[in-house]
């Protein structure tokens, strides 16, 4: 695995997502060890980011990953976890961070986000509570995700003896927070690119630049789309997969380099409107 020193973090290229895995928001129990034992095997590979939510599988996911993270040394290992926007005041923060180390059967969470802004939350109090977790060394990171520049700016007056160190917003080829990556890169922030496969869209042939740069590199199309991800500074990508094969396929998208023309070209390539994304997938995915 390919590792990147990204402001004071030191982390894999790729990391592991956890959505849809015990579950989308309500629990699912059927493939839980299954699941347990795909995790293993991703850190026994070299996945020792994994990034989950309290709200995945109601809480599932969290104890799946925990169950799965028991047998490796904690230390060699980056926990993160995610806040959901009903609970952004204090005491929610506290309680809701307490019952995530419970599932995931850990003293500590390497990386804590506020998982979105919600309508009713109140971010004063929410930096407090996760200033309050710092100290107490219950969180090493507090991350916000799916955060305007703005509101990142907001949230960071609310800290006083603490920085942001990362952003969680969905980066890949086809949909892409270019104002988010250009604060990460100013401020010198970890920016983790969630959906950079797209759930899937970029993993298979269809797109003629991926297809014809996969055939060009002897790779295939996600690892194209994975690669260009990260070759970016300050960027890591959680890419979810649920097979061994996938989380190997995945693996070979780092420790290479295309020419600098191709990156280029990725790039350029536009990005379709929100209105014309599913007739733009229809007519090449
Ligand atoms: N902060 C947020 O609001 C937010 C939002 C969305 C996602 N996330 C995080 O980001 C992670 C990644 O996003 P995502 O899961 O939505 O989408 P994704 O990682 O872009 O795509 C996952 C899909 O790609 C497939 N896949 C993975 N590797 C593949 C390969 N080599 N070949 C073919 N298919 C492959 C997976 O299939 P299999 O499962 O069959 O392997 C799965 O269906 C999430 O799991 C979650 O942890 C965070």
């Amino acid at each position: 695995m390919e590792y990147k020193n990204i402001g004071s973090i030191k982390l894999p290229a790729l990391g592991l997502g956890t959505w849809e895995i015990g579950g989308r928001f309500e629990a699912n129990y059927s493939r839980k060890q299954q699941e347990i034992n795909l995790i293993k095997t991703a850190i026994e590979l070299g996945f020792t980011h994994i990034d989950t939510s309290e709200v995945y599988g109601n809480g599932l996911t969290e104890e799946i990953v925990g169950e799965a993270i028991s047998s490796f040394d904690r230390k060699k290992l980056f926990i993160t976890s995610k806040l959901w926007h009903t609970h952004l005041n204090y005491e929610d923060a506290i309680h809701s961070l307490t019952k995530s180390l419970k599932r995931l059967k850990t003293d500590y969470l390497d990386l804590y986000f506020v998982h979105k802004p919600g309508t009713s939350m109140n971010l004063k109090q929410t930096m407090n509570a996760f200033e309050h977790l710092m100290e107490k060394k219950l969180i090493r990171n507090i991350g916000l995700s799916n955060f305007t520049k703005k509101q990142i700016e907001e949230a960071q007056r609310y800290l006083s003896k603490s920085k942001i160190t990362a952003l969680q917003n969905e980066y890949n080829l086809l949909s892409r927070d270019e104002n988010a990556l250009d604060i990460c890169n100013k401020q010198n922030m970890v920016f983790i690119a969630y959906r950079p496969l797209m759930k899937g869209r970029l993993a298979k042939p269809g797109i003629r630049i991926l297809d014809e740069l996969a055939e060009k590199y002897s790779k295939t199309q996600a690892q194209i789309a994975l690669n260009w991800v990260v070759s970016k500074p300050n960027i890591i990508a959680i890419p979810k997969a649920s097979t061994k094969e996938h989380l190997a396929e995945n693996l070979g998208a780092v420790g290479w380099e295309m020419e600098r023309q191709d990156y280029e070209a990725l790039d350029r390539i536009r990005q379709p409107f929100a209105s014309s994304m599913k007739r733009f997938l229809k007519r090449y995915v």
